[in-house]
């Protein structure tokens, strides 16, 4: 593989995203955050009222859209929907459409892509297993729910509409169709390596990447 490929996989809120948009920072990279292409189409599916379960239409509208990333946003037919995707509306679906394969497909080449022509840090559930099996390094992080919940409560831009009993009910729903589903489910790579980020802050979790990213090798 000419150029290099972190991954990054785990269940909701353990830290993926923040962490491997600080270790892009450190070493250069671009970061990927696949999450946020599935919620991308999770969005076109609200935004136009289209039925959750017509696999057809999701399929159709999405092929006729277009999703970019630039500069840590992402943005639908020009349109920067950063913002909109972390919506909790979002949040409660985005597992059902993260569950069409069609979808999957769409998603692991629009990540493809990016990673032809360039050294990335990318993070999902199925990055290590699917999208670049012969990544680099692969790391698995996880956190307890408790904490897990806690993150993802304190990220909603509409918090006053929800309890932290909600937000952790919703997390443990999404993370059981995650891990259940046919296409890709979330899983560790056999060769990926398991951190804990409990009761970690974001430096701590990158200083150990770093870490094990010296011991690989140069990057
Ligand atoms: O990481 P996140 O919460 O932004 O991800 C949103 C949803 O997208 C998550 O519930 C599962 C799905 N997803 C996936 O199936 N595969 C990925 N590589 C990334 C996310």
């Amino acid at each position: 593989m000419k150029y290099k490929v972190i991954a990054i996989d785990g269940p909701a809120g353990a830290g993926k995203s923040t962490v491997a948009k600080r270790l892009s920072i450190k070493l250069g990279y671009t970061h990927i955050d696949s999450g946020s292409l599935f919620r991308a189409i999770t969005y076109i599916v609200i935004k136009l009222g289209i039925d959750i379960n017509d696999v057809e239409a999701i399929i159709h509208h999405t092929k006729n859209s277009t999703i970019d990333f630039m500069n840590n946003s992402i943005y639908l037919n020009g349109v920067d929907i950063s913002a909109e995707i972390r919506e909790n509306t979002v949040n409660t679906k985005v597992s059902y459409i993260a569950m069409i394969p069609e979808i999957r497909d769409i998603v692991v080449n629009i990540q493809r892509k990016i990673a032809a022509n360039k050294n990335v840090v990318v993070d999902g559930r199925d990055i290590g297993t699917t999208v670049f099996p012969r990544a680099f390094i692969k790391f698995f992080l996880t956190a307890s729910i408790e904490e897990r919940a806690r993150r993802r409560y304190n990220e909603l831009l509409d918090k006053e509409k929800f309890t932290l009993e909600e937000i952790k009910k919703q997390i443990i729903e999404r993370d059981y169709i995650d891990t259940n589903r046919e296409a890709s489910p979330l899983r560790q790579a056999e060769d990926a390596i398991l951190i804990d980020t409990s009761g970690k802050n974001v430096d701590e979790v990158v200083s150990e990447m770093l870490y094990y990213i010296s011991i690989k090798g140069e990057v």
